[in-house]
């Protein structure tokens, strides 16, 4: 297994038709060059993956879907198995907030589709965070370390060192601001704790740990100081200019730390 990598994430969510999303993901090719310290994932609609990937060849840039089913085949109307993404995806996004809560879909349902994703070679980007009212009553601890315990509910200590976490407060999603730093470092603290007590220290070194919600190239470098790995960005993502200034701004700092 490798050290870990930092990383950003665009979450394309439901925007760009075909032609528009490779557009914006050869402009992001073209803008981003020489980067050495960053793994950069774009993850555009179920039904431009294929194109993009075509059209990103040989490229840097990884692709992610933004959902999947848990059964690799079969009677499951509209849904996209892992199977169906293990040749054109590095990674899926599973368990987002928007899919908790429009979709309903469950802290079980979430681990079902995380051990599928893996069987099939997808590394899942999993996503926790509570609600307003759940850190207004104190209850972030319990609904965060709930959901991470669902989602890795069915995996061995091996399995769950490849996982990727996106601590994304349900609040901060689209809004106008992201997060307090402090707020952020002592959740990530949290999960990280939780991982080393329930699968040990080698294991959690491996685990990544992003932030997302309202990041944009003015806040991110504050948001670098609570010790996350990297970012998972919606907004500013469907904009090569802020999403490659982003990932800019992250590079400059962590050169500078290295040197
Ligand atoms: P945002 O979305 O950057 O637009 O707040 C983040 C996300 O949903 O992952």
């Amino acid at each position: 297994m490798k050290e870990r990598k930092k990383m950003v994430v665009g979450n394309w969510k439901m925007n760009t038709t075909i032609s528009e999303s490779i557009d914006l993901a050869v402009d992001i090719k073209n803008k981003i060059k020489e980067i050495e310290d960053i793994e950069v994932v774009i993850c555009p609609p179920f039904v431009s993956l294929n194109s993009i990937s075509l059209n990103l060849g040989g490229s840097f840039l990884r692709l992610g879907a933004q959902n999947c089913f848990w059964e690799p085949e079969g009677a499951y109307t509209g849904e996209i198995s892992p199977k169906m993404l293990q040749d054109i995806c590095h990674y899926v996004i599973l368990g987002h907030s928007e899919r908790r809560q429009y979709f309903g879909e469950t802290n079980i349902q979430v681990g079902k589709k995380v051990k599928a994703a893996l069987e099939f070679d997808l590394i899942p980007i999993i996503c926790l965070g509570e609600s307003k009212t759940q850190r207004a009553r104190g209850q972030t601890k319990k609904i965060v370390l709930g959901q991470l315990r669902g989602a890795l509910n069915f995996l061995d200590r091996g399995e769950v060192g490849k996982v990727v976490l996106a601590y994304e407060p349900i609040w901060a999603v689209g809004a106008r601001n992201p997060d307090e730093p402090g707020e952020i470092t002592k959740v990530t603290a949290l999960i990280r704790e939780e991982i080393k007590n329930n699968y040990g220290k080698n294991v959690v070194r491996y685990v990544r740990i992003l932030y997302g919600g309202s990041v944009e190239p003015k806040n991110v470098a504050i948001l670098t100081q609570t010790g996350v790995d990297g970012f998972l960005i919606g907004r500013a993502s469907l904009d090569a200019q802020r999403f490659v200034k982003i990932i800019q701004v992250l590079e400059d700092l962590y050169v500078s730390a290295r040197n």
